[in-house]
């Protein structure tokens, strides 16, 4: 499965990823930033375990590594939601130091929004963040999603507690914004 966009393309895990990923995720500038289930520290057996995981999970989740210019340069999925949540769905993004701010994340970000609306039964896509991670409210704001809140001391990453900031996007906005209606 692989999804293309102007500069990148997404496609499924394989094997063979795991020390080009290594190389990229060991790094706790992005770890920061992601839930406990990011491997950080990071070994070349966490992230096998990690390609072996992500490759098997039921369908409601999809998970790929973003490549640009031949090159692996960070990962990209979307979880949907089912039972009382079902047709809502949540995304993670993330990109190796070396290749932030050339928007590639913003690109990324943009095209997965584009897939969950366009390819699923899906009527609300809802990410957190933590109220530090400026560059990921940046990307959320750039793709249509609207603030709708920050929770107070909700998260904790290394020992340092942080707001929580809710972003969403309808499908009924994204339609708007992409000009389908
Ligand atoms: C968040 C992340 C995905 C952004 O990726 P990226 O490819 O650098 O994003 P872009 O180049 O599209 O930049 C988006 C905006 O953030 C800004 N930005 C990028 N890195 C930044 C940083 N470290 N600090 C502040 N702003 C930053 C860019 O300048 C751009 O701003 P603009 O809209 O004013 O031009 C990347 O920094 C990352 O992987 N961080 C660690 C993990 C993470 O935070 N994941 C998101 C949680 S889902």
């Amino acid at each position: 499965m692989e999804i293309k966009t102007n500069r990148l393309l997404f496609r499924t895990y394989e094997e063979k990823d795991a020390e080009r990923l290594m190389a990229i995720a060991d790094n706790k500038n992005i770890a920061w930033n992601m839930t406990d289930a990011f491997p950080y520290p990071c070994t070349l057996e966490k992230v096998r375990e990690c390609i072996k995981d992500l490759s098997s999970l039921e369908k409601r989740d999809k998970n790929f590594v973003i490549i640009f210019e031949g090159e692996i340069v960070g990962c990209i999925g979307f979880r949907l939601k089912d039972g009382f949540r079902e047709g809502s769905a949540s995304g993670e993004c993330w990109i190796g130091e070396d290749y932030w701010g050339k928007g590639i994340g913003t690109e990324g970000w943009d095209a997965l929004v584009d897939y969950i609306f366009g390819d699923f039964d899906v009527r609300k896509i809802s990410v957190g963040t933590f109220s530090w991670n400026i560059a990921s409210i940046k990307i959320l704001d750039k793709c249509g999603f609207t603030e709708e809140g920050c929770i107070e001391s909700e998260l904790v990453r290394f020992g340092k507690v942080c707001n929580e900031c809710r972003y969403g996007l309808l499908k009924s906005e994204w339609e708007v914004l992409k000009n389908k209606i």
